[in-house]
């Protein structure tokens, strides 16, 4: 059975990106089959996967303007054994376009039903907006990952995010919950990280992954080599979190199945 994640959180920079790349590599190594959808028009998981965005055909923008199918849209990651529906900036066309599509928020969902069970998880990585693609993201899966930076505001504007997981929930997919929070970028050094990582602790309980992702300079390099940090230095403190974390996810879909 496919189990489907979106990686989601409106706030920029947090790590939505790096944690999708991440966990697509790790949870591939441990022999599961990990397709990777590209759902921001930055395009920054499809570089860090090694594809080239500029030159690519066959991204989400043909996916959900319903040009393409979706096996058409499935490319092998380059330096990973997972694959990927990749984006451009062309994803814009189909944000504006769907706008005004009746049944906007189900294009996703209908696209990956075609491909049950070829995978045993999609990754979903969401754009910093709660905008039509991350409604389609929501939509399309039963469980959420939220990266939170253990930064000052970590938690603000996470009540919006809150409320659109129940409009979805109550309006098409109930089925909808939170599988995770993420706490990324931490520098066990710092004070203030520290202090937000206990707030977060007292905030969601259980909901809390235990595995934190330390700040580590390697996860920032290897998306230029397009490389996860796996491949690009497994033996770096971003890597090992990483794999510490599809470990942990994948003992969490045992005792909570979908
Ligand atoms: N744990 C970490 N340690 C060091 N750098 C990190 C870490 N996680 C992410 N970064 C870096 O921080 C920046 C933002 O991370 P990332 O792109 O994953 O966030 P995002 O939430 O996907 O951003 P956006 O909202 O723009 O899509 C990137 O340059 C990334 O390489
Ligand atoms: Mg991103």
């Amino acid at each position: 059975m496919t189990r489907i994640f979106a990686i989601a959180n409106q706030k920029g920079g947090v790590g939505k990106t790096t944690t999708a790349v991440n966990l697509a590599a790790s949870l591939s190594l441990s022999g599961k089959r990990v397709l990777l959808i590209d759902l921001d028009p930055q395009g920054n998981s499809t570089t860090a996967c090694g594809l080239d965005k500029h030159g690519i055909r066959f991204t989400t923008n043909e996916l959900l303007l319903g040009e393409q199918d979706v096996l058409t849209c499935i490319h092998p990651s380059q330096g990973g054994d997972y694959a990927v529906i990749p984006a451009n900036g062309e994803l814009t066309t189909a944000e504006v376009r769907l706008v005004s599509k009746i049944g906007r928020e189900m294009v996703l969902r209908l696209a990956l039903q075609q491909i049950s069970g070829r995978y045993d998880i999609v990754l979903i990585d969401c754009p910093p907006a709660l905008n039509i693609l991350t409604v389609n993201a929501l939509v399309a899966a039963e469980d959420v990952i939220v990266p939170m930076q253990c930064e000052y505001f970590a938690l603000e504007g996470l009540s919006a995010l809150m409320e659109t997981i129940g409009q979805v929930r109550q309006a098409v997919n109930p089925q909808l919950a939170i599988f995770g929070v993420l706490r990324t970028m931490y520098d066990g050094r710092n004070r203030l990280s520290q202090e937000v990582s206990q707030q977060l602790e007292a905030h969601f309980g259980a909901t809390l992954f235990n595995t934190i992702i330390p700040r580590n300079v390697r996860l920032a390099e290897a998306p230029s080599h397009g490389l996860s940090v796996i491949a690009y230095d497994p033996s770096s403190s971003g890597a090992q979190a990483y794999l510490e974390l599809a470990q942990e996810m994948m003992q969490r879909m045992m005792s909570a199945p979908a």
